[in-house]
């Protein structure tokens, strides 16, 4: 498509938003039903099983490159602005109260001229958090009307809890902001309320009534997230029966993933991981591709988002372009110690483990066949399904096997 008729289609959405919400509905109905024929979803069977053949005759750090010129570096049209590092709740799996970097939001003049410099570097759309929450920072009007200026987009993550502090401003910049992805870890108050600590299971639900009230209705796309651990997994078929009614699509507004090592303090994770023998150390990590730039509220730029201290920190956008910064003997400094897999100056990048993320492509794909396939039934269904699932995870180069023994019908369509 190009640019022209991109901005024409952008226009054209924005205005229906705004003036004939009805319509846009009607538009994303068609556009998802166009695609949504049964072929389109067996295609996720095809990637997964191909996926599970690829994790066992490869494992995950033989397919990371040698060398981040290897990468594309630099070249994102995506970008981090981090409005504020403060957050009205700690979950045990992320516990931003244990960063060490100075607690704050941006102020008006961080805010343009970072926007101005993503701008300049032709980046189209921002999110707008690293750990904290967005609905935490009371001027959001402010960041959408600079986002608006400058032609830019943005979808917001929130654990949802003071979403009824934004509602209006989220309406006005429909065209900023269209979508919401809630992040909510467990279908059972006792586990949401363990897990997403400081959190109340009732105002949750009450958010998303207004969500589905106030948000859905004028186009709004509402996804949910939920991180999979030891501590919620038998949720996963509850979860899917209780927040679809809350989302337009479900085969597609689930995203499941599984733990990491995000937070600095790894017990947790470490107790509730489902993935050990396929978790490893994050080398060649992608951010050092510098991709994706990370401002943080007071102005520095980082590659991480797990900067919990500012130890990755990499230049100021206060003193040089993210061009400079790119090409900065910080960043350089950065790469080759992950090219050399010398990490004793990262401490934060020593402790930073993953589950091989294709792993989380092959359980995402499946689930969306299964919700495709059966979309309006119980629990029971779903769960057993993921449970069938994790149980291919656990031999580490079995999956594919695995996974055809457990849905051998699925497999046989595959043949
Ligand atoms: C750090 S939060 C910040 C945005 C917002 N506060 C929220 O909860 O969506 C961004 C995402 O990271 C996810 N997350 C938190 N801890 C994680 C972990 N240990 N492993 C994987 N994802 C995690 C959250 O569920 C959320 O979807
Ligand atoms: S995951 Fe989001 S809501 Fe939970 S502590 Fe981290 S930033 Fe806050």
């Amino acid at each position: 498509m190009t640019n022209t008729s991109q901005k024409l289609r952008g226009t054209t959405r924005r205005a229906l938003g705004r003036h004939a919400p009805w319509a846009l509905h009607m538009l994303r109905d068609f556009q998802v039903r166009r695609k949504e024929t049964s072929t389109r979803y067996f295609d996720h069977v095809r990637s997964a099983f191909s996926l599970a053949r690829e994790i066992d005759q490869t494992p995950y750090l033989k397919t990371r490159p040698e060398s981040y010129p290897d990468l594309d570096i630099g070249t994102g049209k995506h970008a981090i602005l981090e409005i504020n590092n403060t957050c009205n709740i700690d979950c045990l799996s992320c516990r931003t109260s244990l960063a060490s970097r100075k607690k704050g939001m941006i102020l008006d003049e961080t805010l343009t001229r970072t926007l101005d410099e993503y701008a300049r570097a032709g980046i189209r759309s921002v999110a707008l958090h690293t750990i904290g929450d967005p609905f935490m920072f009371p001027r959001l009007g402010i960041v959408f009307q600079e986002l608006r200026k400058r032609g830019m987009t943005s979808a917001l993550s929130t654990n949802g809890l003071l979403l009824y502090r934004h509602v209006d401003t989220l309406i006005e910049y429909f065209d900023v902001c269209s979508s919401i992805r809630f992040s909510v870890d467990g279908a059972e108050k006792d586990t949401y309320e363990r897990i997403r600590f400081g959190g109340r299971w009732e105002d949750l639900l009450e958010n998303l009534e207004l969500a589905r009230t106030k948000l859905t209705p004028r186009g709004f796309t509402i996804n949910f997230t939920m991180v999979m651990s030891k501590d919620n997994f038998h949720e996963v078929g509850k979860y899917i029966e209780l927040f679809r009614r809350y989302v337009r699509y479900p085969q597609d507004n689930f995203l499941f993933s599984f733990i990491n090592s995000l937070s600095p303090d790894p017990r947790y994770f470490d107790t509730v991981n489902l993935l050990e023998s396929h978790t490893n150390q994050n080398k060649m990590c992608e951010f050092g591709s510098f991709k994706t730039p990370f401002t943080f509220f007071d102005g520095p730029v980082s590659v991480c988002c797990r900067d919990y201290d500012g130890s990755l920190v990499v230049g100021d956008l206060k003193e040089n372009s993210l061009d400079e910064i790119r090409a900065d003997r910080l960043t350089k400094k950065f790469r080759q110690a992950h090219e050399s897999g010398d990490l004793t100056d990262y401490p934060l990048c020593r402790s930073c483990n993953l589950p091989d993320p294709r792993l989380v492509e092959v359980f995402r794909h499946l689930m969306r066949y299964f919700i495709f396939d059966q979309p309006k039934e119980r629990a029971s269904h779903y769960q057993e399904k993921a449970d069938l699932i994790l149980d291919a995870f656990q031999e580490k180069h079995e999956v594919r096997n695995k996974l055809e023994s457990n849905f051998p019908s699925l497999a046989q369509s595959l043949s």
